[in-house]
């Protein structure tokens, strides 16, 4: 259904939630994100719901993770990075509570 472009992109590694994973040089994360099998980027801050990409060009904003430890950054925007953390899951915050 989908062939990446170009194939023989550099193989780098980033962490997801931890795990090292692979990406191809040059995917944007939440390409990498989807081709590791990842569909949550986060959950949906009044229902809990999961949520996931959905226009993958910067429009509909489901595709927030916390990179590099900066909360709420677009998935389908960052390029992806050999050595970038990544952490997906991210739920509102209470007033008063630690991060
Ligand atoms: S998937 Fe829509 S803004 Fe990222």
């Amino acid at each position: 259904m989908f062939t990446r472009l170009p194939e023989d992109a550099p193989v780098i590694t980033f962490t997801l939630n931890g795990t090292p994973t692979t990406a191809r040089a040059g995917d944007t994360v939440m390409a990498a994100l989807l081709a590791n099998g990842a569909l949550v980027a986060r959950q949906s801050p009044v229902s809990g719901e999961p949520r996931g990409a959905y226009c993958m060009m910067g429009v509909c904003f489901e595709c927030l993770v916390t990179i590099d430890g900066v909360g709420s950054r677009q998935g389908c925007l960052v390029t992806v990075a050999d050595g970038m953390r990544v952490e997906t899951g991210g739920r509102r915050r209470q007033l008063g509570a630690s991060p």
